[in-house]
């Protein structure tokens, strides 16, 4: 065997493997691997929240850094002004004394040279050939090119004895003598009262932050979810929709950014649309291409029948002949479906007395019924009731709800069909009721799906008078409930009791009231 069909046999077992184990587990969640969970996008809401705190939590350290820098440039100024006016005043005590620089300090500004209760305050005179004249030996010396014009003050920060100072400093002219320099005066102060300034304004500064930032995450989430609503929104309206509702969803009313897709969303139900009906009128097509080579059939088998012939072949042909029967009601049932479900064919629609469509479709089923030896009752109000509807239709609707109620009823039961007028919401209720098997209630949404029939019972239909009822019922605008027979006496038997209400047909000028 050669390798690549050695590969593709292991691949094979591989492929078999992971179909047993799928087959082992039936509830394992459909090939949900961790990359496939990965490949997932994201939630719009997760990943714009994402998108807008993850920048601001990242500018957050940046601000309090630049704020930082600021507060302490501000807090630097005004203890600067104040070393400059102490330099200033040590410049001002020292005088000449035979050709050397002297300093005499009066007891005043002793005092403030003094440390204060937080700081400690140096001081530093060198004289014009760089000896000592008062104050601290061991003081930083600025750079000899950065000496201040005499009467100018400059400043710098420095270390003396391992700590942190600023230093103000400034020079005096002094009476020239060769080789002589100004004389340098330097006044420092440790940093303390600074740094408590500038932690003062930091902590004024970010303590709200801390209030802030959080309130300002709650506003962003309360705002995102306020500009998804529309989304949320457009979810609700779709999920509301009846799942054959193939109608355009409005777009105009969807935010810009998502019109496209409802756009788009509309141009797939159109296309839906399109293959449905033309599926649709295949089956139409198919069911009445079916109905004369069926009637052909019934014809030649009843034909048949009346010839002599063996109780075998006599007893086939009878087969033969209910069989088309039931295959022809098959294909009339599947026709009426179709028209039923072929909206857009554009039914024609006209004022319909539902009281005279009733009543013949009971006269339609008198026969029916006697032969099961039941009593079929018609009960309707006096005056005729109109509703907007197509008459053949209306027909075929009850013509289901009575045949249900003759073939599930047993023998000797009660049928009524009913009109009833409810004036005040202005709808005529269609009602056909038994004395029968009734429809259990979990199964009542079920009956009215095509080919739906419940288990058990006898009956040899193919479920789906119901579903034409329910589709006609919807193209008059209409609506079907199936509820137990209220008027049933007899506790043994629920009885059924259908219901088609449809919106009454007001002519002009029926009413004194009307305008
Ligand atoms: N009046 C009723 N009483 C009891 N059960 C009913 C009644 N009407 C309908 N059903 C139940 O609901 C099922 C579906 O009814 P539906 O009319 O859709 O189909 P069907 O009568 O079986 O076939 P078809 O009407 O196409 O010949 C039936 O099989 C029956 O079990
Ligand atoms: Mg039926």
């Amino acid at each position: 065997m050669s390798a690549r069909a050695d590969r593709a046999t292991a691949h094979a077992a591989d492929l078999d493997e992971a179909r047993d184990e799928r087959y082992a587990n039936p509830f394992a969640p459909p090939d949900e691997t961790e990359a496939a969970a990965e490949a997932r996008p994201r939630s719009l809401f997760g990943e714009i929240l994402d998108w807008m705190l993850a920048p601001l939590l990242l500018l957050w350290p940046m601000s309090l850094a630049v704020t930082y820098l600021v507060a302490k440039s501000i807090a630097n100024g005004p203890f600067d002004r104040a070393l400059e006016t102490d330099a200033y005043v040590l410049a001002r005590q020292i005088h000449p004394v035979n050709g050397v620089a002297e300093l005499t300090l009066p007891d005043s500004t002793r005092d403030f040279l003094r440390a204060d209760n937080v700081d400690s305050v140096f001081y530093q005179v060198l004289g014009t050939r760089g000896e000592l004249v008062g104050g601290e030996r061991d003081m930083p010396l600025p750079h000899e090119e950065d000496r201040p014009q005499p009467g100018l003050v400059e400043f710098r920060d420095d270390v003396l004895r391992g700590n942190d100072i600023r230093v103000a400093y400034t020079t005096v002219e002094f009476p020239q003598t060769p080789g002589a320099q100004p004389v340098l005066v330097q006044v420092a102060e440790t940093l303390d009262k600074r740094s408590q300034l500038a932690n003062d304004i930091i902590k004024g500064v970010i303590l709200p932050q801390f209030v802030i930032l959080p309130l300002a995450i709650l506003l962003v989430w309360f705002g995102l979810s306020r500009g998804l609503a529309p989304l949320h929104a457009l979810q609700a309206h779709i999920r509301a929709r009846r799942p054959d509702d193939l109608s355009p969803l409005e777009a105009r009313r969807a935010p810009p950014e998502i019109e496209p897709l409802v756009t788009s969303f509309n141009d797939l139900l159109t296309r839906l649309e399109q293959n449905m009906e033309l599926q649709k009128r295949f089956i139409a097509d198919a069911a009445h291409q079916m109905k004369t080579p069926l009637a052909g059939l019934r014809t030649q088998a009843e034909l048949a029948l009346r010839q002599d012939a063996s109780a075998e072949v006599h007893r086939s042909l009878e087969q033969i002949a209910t069989s088309s029967e039931h295959a022809a009601r098959l294909v009339t049932q599947l026709l009426a479906l179709a028209r039923a479900e072929n909206r857009m064919s554009g039914q024609i629609f006209t004022p319909v007395e539902v009281t005279e469509v009733a009543r013949s479709a009971v006269r339609d089923w008198v026969q029916a019924a006697l032969a099961k030896q039941m009593d079929l009752g018609y009960e309707a109000p006096d005056e005729p009731v109109e509703v907007n509807g197509n008459p053949v239709m209306l027909r075929e609707m009850l013509s289901n709800l009575i045949d249900n109620a003759i073939r599930y009823t047993p023998p000797g039961g009660r049928i009524t069909v009913r009109v009833r007028h409810d004036a005040a919401a202005r709808l005529v209720h269609l009602e056909v009721e038994d004395t029968g098997l009734g429809i259990p209630v979990a199964e009542r949404s079920r009956v009215i799906e095509r080919f739906y029939r419940i288990l058990g019972r006898e009956g040899d239909g193919s479920g789906l008078g119901l579903a034409i009822v329910r589709e006609i019922a919807t193209m008059h605008g209409g609506e079907l409930t199936i509820d137990d027979n209220v008027y049933q006496t007899s506790p043994r038997l629920a009885g059924t009791l259908v219901r088609v209400s449809l919106h009454v047909h007001e002519r002009a000028g029926t009413y004194p009231n009307a305008t």
